[in-house]
């Protein structure tokens, strides 16, 4: 596991004891100054050299550098991040990505970075920011699942030890210390989503999350309730038991706990779909790329996640993670299209697509969290196809009731890098779903296929509860990868989940 320190050196004189300093330098700065210009003092006047010439400082340019005998640090590591002007939070993330990269290839597992440079130069980012965005990418960088695999073919790749971030003053360390603190916590538990995500179906079954769970009810101190198929039954939940039905394996329906703030104020609640493969059940997907389906718990994933996180900030905010888990099969028992199924909620849905499984166990969850009359609700699910379609992979699809919650999402997932785009829920879409046979239609076939998904959640949510909805189904994992998210499980939108909730609870 990586550790995260600070240290303080004087930024006019002195270098870092480290084996690999990195820097980021900007698209046609010649010169070096600030902290740069001390350790080209220090280098013999080497960064000048190559900032005249070999190093352009375009985007994700790499060049090491080695001074005299006995020079402190032992290398630097200049990291090319573009245009001063365009020099962004993210654009922060994607160098430190690749800095962690080019350390693991060289065998060089403790790494330290300054930051002097960039919150000097970039007006929009202040050092805590930047501390923040470095620790994140260098965890979430440093990540890989191994579990699986018995021989280890790139033995060659030096895990991150240690990442050190330098500060030029001790107020500046105090600054820094808060950010590798928070970071860690973001960074970690994006991590732990990432690792449930990835894990195959025959790995993380409903039972296995519900154990997960366990032991961060465990850690945390948070109070678990889990629902087995009978207790499912006795709570009413039809249209989550209506997609289990196909399936040998036990759906489990899990509620985490965190009481966090004053006893009796109202819960944010935290919804995440929790289905561990996706078959589409009888209205069955092709087989090209149905393996991706292991991923359809990544709602779930989040939530998990984030309330670990929070529970290890100790928010102050009570705070529910609502999971419901299950898998969507084919078989004698399945659900069929056609069916009219019955809900939580109590209101009746004619089932078109047996494939539109998400948007059935999270109505029953949504309406499940009535009963601790939530300050806001927030779900994650990959609801949609139509989402990749529409945003691709770099925007979550947000929908929900209430403005206000709207902007505070998008503005913590602006923080996180885990950017939200709106998508309309215009009463124009709703008739979409009109029945002939029953309250609502769980597909409102091709056009607008995430906001039809969206509408049919908001059926099943109180108008009066402030909700939003979050389609990751472009960005809950993604075939190609980025410097600090390779491919796979990115664990979006885990950090925005405990962001949302800090902002709220003030701390
Ligand atoms: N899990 C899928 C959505 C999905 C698709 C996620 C691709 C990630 C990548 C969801 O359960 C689903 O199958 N949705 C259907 C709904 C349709 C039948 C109304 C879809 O999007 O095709
Ligand atoms: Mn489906
Ligand atoms: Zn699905």
């Amino acid at each position: 596991m990586t550790d995260i320190r600070v240290t303080t050196v004087d930024l006019s004189s002195e270098g870092v004891e480290t084996p690999l300093l990195v820097l980021q330098v900007f698209e046609r700065d010649r010169t070096a100054d600030g902290y740069l210009g001390v350790l080209d003092g220090l280098y013999g006047g080497a960064i000048n050299r190559v900032l005249g010439g070999d190093f352009s400082g375009r985007k994700d340019e790499t060049l090491v550098l080695y001074p005299a005998e006995g020079v402190a640090p032992e290398r630097l590591l200049l990291v090319g991040v573009g245009k001063r002007e365009d020099y962004t939070v993210e654009r922060l993330r994607l160098a430190v990505g690749t800095a962690v990269n080019v350390a693991s290839r060289m065998g060089i597992g403790d790494v330290a970075i300054s930051l002097e440079h960039v919150s000097r130069l970039s007006e929009r980012m202040g050092e805590y920011l930047a501390a923040l965005a470095a620790v994140e990418a260098a965890l979430l960088a440093s990540w890989h699942f191994r579990e699986l695999k018995t021989s280890s073919s790139d033995e060659r790749s030096t895990p991150l030890a240690t990442l050190t971030l330098v500060a030029g003053s001790d107020d500046e360390a105090r600054e820094l210390r808060g950010a590798a603190d928070y970071g860690t916590v973001l960074g970690r538990a994006a991590n732990l989503a990432r690792e449930l995500a990835t894990r195959p179906g025959n790995s993380a079954t409903p039972s296995f999350l519900a154990d997960v769970a366990g032991r961060i009810a465990e850690a945390r101190g948070m109070k678990l309730t889990v629902l087995d198929r009978a207790a499912m039954e006795k709570e009413g939940m039809h249209a989550l038991l209506a997609v289990a039905r196909g399936s040998q394996e036990e759906p489990r329906f899990i509620v985490l706990e965190h009481q966090g703030g004053t006893e009796g104020a109202a819960p944010l609640v935290l919804v995440g779909k929790g289905v561990t493969f996706d078959s589409g059940g009888i209205s069955i997907k092709p087989a090209a790329s149905m393996e991706d389906m292991k991923y359809d718990m990544s709602g779930a994933a989040a939530v998990l996640a984030a309330m670990d996180g929070i529970g290890e900030l100790e928010l102050s905010a009570n705070v529910v993670g609502i999971v419901p888990c299950t898998e969507n099969l084919p078989s004698g028992t399945a659900l069929k299209p056609g069916d009219v199924i019955g809900s939580h909620l109590g209101s009746t849905i004619e089932v078109i697509n047996t494939d539109a499984e998400g948007r059935l166990i999270l109505a029953d969850a949504l309406s499940y969290a009535r009963r601790f009359e939530p300050a806001a609700i927030l779900d994650a699910a990959t609801l949609t196809g139509a989402v990749v379609i529409g945003l691709g992979h770099h925007a979550i699809g947000l929908m929900g009731n209430h403005g206000d919650l709207l902007s505070e999402v998008r503005a913590a997932g602006q923080r996180t890098g885990e950017r939200c785009w709106p998508l309309p829920l215009w009463d124009e879409y709703r008739p979409q779903l009109d029945s002939d046979v029953a309250d609502i239609k769980n597909s409102g076939g091709r056009p607008a296929g995430s906001i039809t998904a969206g509408w049919f959640l908001k059926a099943f949510v109180e108008d009066a509860t402030p909700w939003a909805h979050l389609d990751i189904a472009g960005t809950a994992y993604r075939a190609e990868g980025t410097s600090y998210l390779p491919k796979g499980a990115t664990g979006a939108p885990t950090r925005l989940f405990i962001e949302w909730v800090r902002a709220r609870a003030g701390g």
